[in-house]
């Protein structure tokens, strides 16, 4: 059976929880690869609206194994937190639908204390991270000082690496950044406490990858931020610390390149980022008040105004190559109705010439100015629409011409936040 690795094609925040959550009817396995509690998810199940940041969406499923990988880093305090928030709506969390990799990196109390004193030492030049100790985590992991959630169940072990962590935390901490150090009593007790409660669920996860794979069991990977916040091919330094591209799924969840069939591109029918770096269709007029409004661009995990733009098809044509790319689904479409004309960026003009790819320099980027296709707009109310011929005229030619630029078929067009507002027109794990 296929496995499927859905991403976001932008710069995050493209609706992956939705489709994620569609999608999982289909899988028996639902796997986060990469990120950490920087990603947030909202979804509105029968009404009621969920958001999450850790845990894949598929927990509100009945019957899925829900698997945090290796790639991810995970605070523990956001996770239980999440876990007790279900449990107390009536969902329940146990081994049976949620498991962690013993591999997992942790997110400690200092590295949430350096990304903020970082951030706020950087000045007007702050890169604008959710402050959730995700740039640290991931450098602790790199450095090869990392904590994983193995060592929160091994008591000496962990107060041995904390014993050699620390001092040089502090250093950098109260020297460096003027800020308050750790004592390590503060930070051991608790963390092994919670260990105590996450212990049944750490596993090898990729051991149940193997087993549900041959078990013929359809997988689905779910990839936090967008392809524009990878820290190898996006928009650096203003990304993630993380690669969310589709590749990094093999690496950050222990499976090899083979048991990736399908690749699923989200692509929102706007763009919008959260934080800084160069947006070249942004929109800092009436336009971009219109997305932020229809759209409720706020971040579900910091609740900052996002910044809004056109559909930026330069961006979504690089992550149609970065991510091999086999389908895309279009979300919020409905944001767009009543907007007259509708704008799609086709290419970038830099120094006098076209542009299709997205410079490497953040210099160059910001220089570049969108060459835009109009096209025009449509005012009926798409929302009830669940076929595609019953779309409006306008809102057909505008998907099919994405679709075109992207030069992947369109197969999800998603019209609504609800899980009904929703058209399928290919089954992505076909
Ligand atoms: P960090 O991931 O917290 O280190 O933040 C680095 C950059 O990525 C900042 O610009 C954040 O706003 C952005 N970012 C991180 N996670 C998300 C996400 O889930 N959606 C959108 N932007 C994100």
């Amino acid at each position: 059976m296929p496995n499927l690795v859905v991403v976001g094609t932008q710069w995050g925040d493209e609706g992956k929880g939705k489709i994620v959550d569609l999608l999982t009817e289909q899988a028996r396995m639902v796997v986060r690869f990469q990120g950490g509690n920087n990603a947030g998810h909202t979804l509105v199940v029968g009404g009621e609206k969920f958001i999450f940041h850790l845990i894949p969406s598929g927990i509100l499923h009945p019957g899925k194994v829900c698997c945090i990988g290796n790639g991810v880093v995970l605070d523990p305090e956001v996770l239980l937190g999440e876990m007790e928030r279900l449990v107390a709506r009536g969902v329940a969390v146990g081994p049976e639908n949620l498991r962690i990799s013993e591999r997992t990196q942790v997110i400690m109390p200092y590295h949430r204390r350096l990304d903020q004193a970082r951030e706020r030492a950087r000045g007007d030049g702050k890169i604008g991270t959710t402050g959730r100790g995700i740039g640290p985590c991931y450098e602790d992991k790199i450095g090869r000082r990392g904590i994983r959630m193995a060592d929160l169940l091994d008591e000496a072990g962990f107060r041995a690496k904390l014993a050699e962590i620390l001092p040089e935390k502090n250093f950098l901490l109260e020297k460096f950044l003027g800020d308050q150090p750790f004592t390590l009593e503060e930070i051991l007790e608790p963390y092994l406490e919670m260990g105590r409660r996450l212990r049944p669920l750490v596993t090898n996860v990729s051991v149940l990858l193997e087993e549900a794979v041959r078990r013929g069991e359809n997988i689905l990977f779910e990839g936090a931020q967008g392809t524009h916040l990878d820290i190898d091919h996006g928009t650096y330094p203003f990304v993630t610390s993380s690669n969310p591209v589709a590749g990094s799924a093999c690496v950050g969840a222990g499976i090899g390149p083979q048991h990736l069939h399908r690749v699923l591109g989200i692509v929102k029918a706007y763009t919008t980022r959260v934080g800084g770096g160069p947006f070249p269709t942004e929109c800092r007029d009436a336009i971009g008040d219109h997305l932020v409004e229809c759209g409720v661009e706020f971040g579900s995990t910091t609740g900052r105004r996002r910044r809004c733009g056109w559909l930026d098809m330069v961006v979504v044509r690089e992550a149609v190559r970065l991510n091999g790319l086999t389908g895309l689904a279009i979300t919020k479409l409905d944001v767009l109705t009543t907007l007259d004309p509708v704008r799609l960026c086709v290419a970038y003009e830099v120094d006098g010439r076209r542009r299709e790819t997205m410079p490497a320099t953040l210099e160059e980027l910001s220089r570049c100015t969108p060459i835009f296709e109009d096209l025009p707009g449509w005012r009926e109310d798409i929302r009830g629409v669940r076929r595609f011929e019953d779309l409006p005229a306008a809102t057909r030619s505008y998907l099919r011409r994405v679709e075109e630029l992207a030069g992947v078929p369109l197969q999800i067009v998603s019209v609504g936040p609800a899980r009904d507002e929703t058209i399928m027109l290919q089954n992505p794990f076909a």
